[in-house]
């Protein structure tokens, strides 16, 4: 095994028995080393700091209806809210402060949020902040409001594929969606010019190991400047409310296997992955993270963003709570950078 990853280091590939094999694999020191070649390739690449990106959910309005999600069209439970354009800028205002130089805006795909509103919202931030990055999370949009956004001043793009198996997608998601139309919009975002983010979720119900070679294969062949990859954990309000959370173990492999596979790629250590273990944040960047996302949303809102239980949403996980976050990661020798952090084609 310890074999097959010195080859994933060297060469950036594996056949899909080797990922297979790779992912089956329980040993602890074969896990051990895994992390260790990944983190080591992150530092050799990016030194000690990692990039911080204020996120923004700005609504939580949303006509999908996906399983997994707490914010989906059926459950009636939630509060639902959409933030008003000078919030928005209220909020990047207090990042900028902060340090943060990429604002990340993510939301439902709600239809009363117009493209036109959404374009002129970009256009006030990159008008106001000319120095930051916008990276937009706003799910499927047709490839004019694509090339609208992007014109408008936003650079990057965040759209997970969730699984790349058609059939498991359609267990994940109602009829009316497809993954030839996510695929669809992934490849439009890139032919634009967004740095493009996609990844998946890691345990999600039905989720198998050739699966989760389908979603390698498919990252590898897609080349993401950012690879998202976070546990599915359930939400009560939900059709997968009983079943299990995904593993921790399983994450980090993942996001350790993109990080050999992809030296350069911008890998958050998720919000899903601190929030099912305290610990969580650090060990992602350990295992080959490079980029943390606090939340710099309103915190009134904040409980109503509910994609899942429990999630996090203070302390670490917060804009202002920045200096614990800086501490912690102190504590195990990295630092939080300011810098734009783009993703560097070499
Ligand atoms: N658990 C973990 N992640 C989730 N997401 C949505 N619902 C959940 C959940 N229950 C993730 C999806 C989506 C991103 C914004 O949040 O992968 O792409």
């Amino acid at each position: 095994m310890k074999r097959l990853i010195d080859k994933l280091r060297r060469t950036h590939r594996l056949s899909a028995e080797e990922y297979a094999a790779l992912l089956a694999c329980e040993e602890r020191s074969v896990a051990d080393y895994l992390r260790q070649q990944a983190g080591e390739v992150a530092l050799a690449q990016f030194g000690n700091g990692i990039f911080i990106r204020g996120l923004i959910e700005i609504g939580n309005r949303c006509h999908n209806d996906c399983y997994y999600c707490g914010i989906r069209r059926s459950n009636t439970s939630v509060a639902r809210y959409g933030l008003d354009r000078d919030t928005i800028l209220a909020c990047c205002k207090e990042g900028y402060a902060l340090g943060f130089r990429t604002f990340v805006m993510q939301g439902g795909e709600d239809p009363s949020m117009t493209d036109e509103w959404m374009e002129q919202t970009i256009a006030a931030i990159r008008a106001a902040y000319p120095d930051c990055a916008i990276t937009l999370s706003l799910g499927e949009k047709t490839r004019e409001a694509y090339e609208r956004f992007y014109r408008a001043g936003a650079n990057r793009y965040l759209l997970r594929h969730e699984t790349h198996n058609d059939r498991h997608y359609r267990m994940l998601h109602p009829a009316g969606m497809s993954l030839e139309y996510r695929l669809q919009c992934l490849q439009w975002l890139k032919e634009i010019g967004y740095q493009t983010g996609t990844g998946i979720m890691v345990g999600t119900p039905g989720q198998t190991i050739a699966h989760l070679v389908e979603d390698i294969l498919f990252i590898e062949a897609f080349h993401p400047e950012m690879i998202g990859i976070g546990p599915f954990i359930p939400h009560h309000a939900t059709p997968f409310a009983a079943e299990p959370a995904g593993s921790v173990e399983m994450t980090l492999k993942l996001l350790s296997i993109f990080r050999l596979m992809h030296p350069a790629a911008l890998i958050p250590s998720t919000t899903a992955l601190a929030t099912l273990v305290p610990d969580g944040r650090e060990r992602g960047i350990l295992a080959g993270a490079n980029v943390v996302m606090p939340n710099l949303s309103p915190p009134e809102q904040r409980k109503n963003y509910s994609l899942y239980d429990r999630k996090a949403a203070f302390g670490a996980e917060a804009a202002e709570g920045l200096r614990e976050l800086s501490r912690r990661m102190e504590a195990i020798g990295y630092r939080l950078s300011t810098e734009r952090g783009d993703y560097n084609h070499v």
